[in-house]
């Protein structure tokens, strides 16, 4: 008999639709509430995302999965999962985070886990004050650093160490047994099973640094086993984590999924799609992982910050011509409120931010050559790789959330300004809010970055006052007259934190009610407790 592996993972709820994704064991037929799928079988394990039809509107039902006609799902003694519909998308709870290392429960290396707090607390209240999605902001496995034990063992036992990727995820199979352990503690996995997740990754689910310069991708490149890597990291990326962003009509329309469906075995198949993925970098823009969801009169736009990049230095873009074009065109629309996910922060604190332009200008032999090299090794070490860093982005997105706030030219919604255009992000281990303005323009909505960082996998205390440092008005300072030093324009934005920083394994969440809006952090406690951060109106 087929066994469930993975999920089920409850990925889209729209209307009377939703999308169930899940891994078995063999071929098989997947059933969930009347809907049958085959799996779809990539290096001889099988998966398949079930599009369920005709649930009970404003409604929440119980689920179970068979295969092949067996139920197996949910294990003996577990709560129900749900499938939850609402007639309105008001108000609207939306959770976020990143970085969450694998590990037990138990582990006390890593803290406490805010997935588990989150789960708890959903088992203990009413469902009308669930979350109505997760928003996984990237490092939703580590490919590189944080391998758990077991995932070391298996590595022990498996390959030598001294060779190709060493200590680190090598290929397709190894990234099966990395979500696998992820997604598999219990709780985690009723969590995931009942409340939708839209995801998208950071440098870590594939490498450190990943896509950070053209000196970086030329050095990994030149190395024997990145170029498995990279293909396993994004077939992973596409079963575990992007089909599920996608709505069901584009999952009944897929091409590759068509493809893969109709192959003795998709890995071939799957390969030269994530090879050709790859070439993103050099400007080609081929895939697109970038994409957007709507909760009434809310956009979520999640912008991808990694693939998409342009890494040539006279091109250089954090998205992608082509990319750029379809952000424009979905930031436009007559919303109450827009979120832009993009894993990396567009707003650092003012005297980080200061600090990675000025740093991408030294790479960009403002002081030449020489001092470029030492900002390259600065780059790398530091991790100075956010918008930022992309001076030309920066600005362009800059023009963009104005000219949305403004509800002037091709942006502007019919329906007038959102109340609140709001960046959620991770990535930086420490979360906050920040609120910006444009002291030349003529704007309407209120402008956050919210961040919340991590879900699992605290900074080490020696590094928390170096990131306190830079929230602070001498770093501001500082940074200022670093970017005045290699003549950078200061920027047509000002922005400031207005709670944080926060450090500590953290649970984000907004919640939008009309035209007002919260956001609340709460520090993951033991046993699947919370403590309130800090919470701030939005509008
Ligand atoms: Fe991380």
């Amino acid at each position: 008999m087929p066994r469930l592996v993975l999920g089920p993972l409850l990925r889209f709820v729209e209307g009377t639709r939703a999308t169930v994704w899940v891994e078995a064991d063999s071929a098989c037929t997947v059933e969930v509430l009347g809907c049958r799928v085959s799996t779809f079988p990539v290096a001889g394990h099988h998966y398949a995302i079930v599009v369920v039809d005709g649930l009970p509107a404003d409604d929440v039902t119980p689920y179970e999965v068979s295969l092949d006609g067996e139920r197996v799902w949910p294990f003996e003694g577990w709560p129900a999962s749900v499938i939850r519909t609402r007639a309105s998308a008001v108000p609207l709870r939306v959770a976020f985070g990143s970085c969450r290392a694998a590990a037990p429960l138990d582990d006390s290396s890593h803290g406490a886990d805010a997935l588990h707090s989150l789960a708890e607390r959903m088992r203990r209240q009413p469902v009308d004050e669930w979350p109505d999605l997760l928003m996984l902001l990237g490092d939703q496995v580590y490919a590189d650093d944080n391998i758990s034990p077991l995932t070391l063992a298996r590595i022990r036992y498996r390959r030598s160490q001294s060779t190709g990727a060493g200590w680190e995820v090598a290929n397709f199979g190894e990234y099966t047994e990395l979500y696998e352990e992820s997604w598999s503690i219990p709780a985690i996995r009723w969590l995931l099973s009942t409340l939708p997740t839209a995801m998208i990754f950071d440098d870590h689910d594939v490498r450190d640094d990943w896509n950070t310069s053209d000196a970086w991708l030329r050095e990994i490149r030149s190395t024997s086993w990145w170029q498995d890597r990279i293909e396993a990291a994004l077939m992973s990326y596409w079963i575990y984590q992007h089909l599920g962003n996608l709505p069901p009509a584009e999952i009944e329309s897929s091409p590759l999924l068509a493809r893969l469906r109709d192959a003795a075995d998709g890995e071939p198949v799957l390969r030269e799609f994530a090879r050709h993925a790859d070439r993103n970098i050099e400007g080609a823009a081929p895939v697109r992982w970038s994409y957007h969801r709507d909760f009434g009169a809310v956009r979520l736009l999640v912008v991808d910050s990694r693939c998409g990049r342009v890494v040539d230095a006279a091109r250089r873009a954090m998205v992608g011509p082509e990319e750029w074009a379809w952000v424009e065109q979905h930031a436009t629309g007559a919303f109450d409120h827009l979120l832009i996910a993009t894993s990396l922060p567009f707003l650092l604190p003012e005297g980080i931010h200061h600090l990675e332009a000025w740093n991408e200008a030294t790479c960009d032999r403002r002081w030449g050559a020489r001092f470029a090299r030492t900002a390259e090794w600065l780059r790398q070490r530091a991790d100075l790789e956010h918008w930022a860093a992309f001076g030309r982005s920066f600005d362009q997105m800059t023009r963009l959330v104005g000219e949305v706030a403004g509800g002037k030219g091709r942006h502007g919604g019919p329906g007038g300004t959102p109340a609140t255009i709001t960046f959620l992000s991770g990535d930086v281990h420490f979360s906050y809010l920040a609120e910006a303005r444009f002291p030349q323009r003529d704007v309407t909505s209120r402008i956050y970055q919210a961040v919340c960082s991590p879900l699992r996998n605290p900074l080490a205390m020696g590094m928390r006052s170096g990131q306190r440092f830079g929230a602070t008005r001498t770093a501001t300072r500082i940074g200022r007259a670093l970017g005045r030093s290699a003549r950078i324009p200061p920027p047509e934005l000002q922005w400031e934190l207005v709670a944080g920083p926060a450090f500590g394994n953290q649970l984000g969440e907004l919640e939008l009610d009309g035209r007002a809006g919260l956001m609340r952090l709460s520090g993951a406690l033991p046993e699947g407790r919370f403590q309130e951060s800090f919470s701030a109106r939005l509008s």
